[in-house]
């Protein structure tokens, strides 16, 4: 399957786990992928594989919780491809605290990174999207914990809460602009960012009880929905939050 020949998308969070996952997926369905984090070489890493591949990328340093970093890392898109299809909003952090400990440092930076950092990066996007008429299609990384609550995650909760709630108010005012905007929401994911978790047997064992499917998922398996969404075989889905996790929220 190629979905995305002569298409430019711009992922972020792309050094690591989903994020270099899907960028690998769209790179491998065609399209030139500029693969964005804070961390350089990580995305260099990323790029470079997709470009071993046989595919295109360019790697991008960009903090998304930096207004001028994300309009560098679109003039950087630009300069290379001269224009963006497809914005996959994957940079997030994660931290656990007690609500009653929770501290102002966490909470400041989980927002800044999971909630503000989409809206940047969404708002730069869209208006280059809107301005040159391009049926340009945004995901975003949202969560099972943008759905439900979970207990020592309170700033997490919350950023990925106002995700979907973005995503919704993002695809009524850019559904017009032929925009599509959608959200992914994953359970338990085996990356760098939830691996002291599921390599831990006691705690794994504990929490496989809540998943049908009895098991947590891949990267690859995120990518997938994700590409699923940037792609026109999604062409009349929009303001929709795709759960990606083994059944666990059907009980
Ligand atoms: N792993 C899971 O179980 C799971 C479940 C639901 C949702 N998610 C979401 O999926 C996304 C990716 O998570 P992951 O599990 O692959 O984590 P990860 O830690 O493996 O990857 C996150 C990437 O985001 C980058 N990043 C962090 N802050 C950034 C910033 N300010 N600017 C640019 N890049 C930044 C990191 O450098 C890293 O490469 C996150 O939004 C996360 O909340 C993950």
């Amino acid at each position: 399957m190629r979905r995305f020949e002569n298409q430019v998308a711009i992922v972020t969070g792309a050094a690591g786990g989903i994020g270099a996952a899907t960028a690998a997926r769209l790179g491998r369905e065609g399209a030139a992928v500029v693969a964005a984090d804070r961390n350089a070489g990580g995305a260099e890493a990323t790029a470079s594989a997709i470009r071993d591949q046989g595919g295109d990328a360019l790697a991008v340093q960009a903090d998304v919780t930096d207004r001028a970093a994300v309009e560098a890392m679109l003039a950087a898109a630009l300069a290379r491809y001269g224009t963006v299809h497809v914005l996959a909003n994957i940079a997030g952090i994660a931290h656990g605290e007690p609500f009653l400990q929770a501290s102002d440092e966490w909470w400041d930076k989980t927002l800044a990174v999971n909630l503000t950092g989409v809206f940047y990066c969404s708002q730069v996007i869209a208006r280059h999207m809107v301005a040159h008429q391009i049926a340009g299609r945004i995901v975003n990384l949202a969560s099972t914990n943008g759905l439900v609550g979970e207990a020592s995650l309170a700033h997490y909760n919350a950023s990925k809460f106002g995700v979907v709630g973005l995503t919704m108010t993002m695809a009524i005012e850019l559904g017009p602009h032929n925009i599509r905007v959608n959200s992914v929401c994953p359970g338990l994911i085996k990356t760098p960012l939830t691996q002291r978790s599921y390599t831990n047997p006691v705690w794994a064992a504990e929490y496989a009880k809540k998943i049908p499917m009895n098991r947590f998922g891949e990267p690859e398996e995120v990518a997938a929905a994700v590409a699923y969404l940037a792609s026109e075989d999604s062409g009349f889905i929009t303001g929709a939050q795709l759960v990606i996790d083994g059944g666990q929220l059907t009980f």
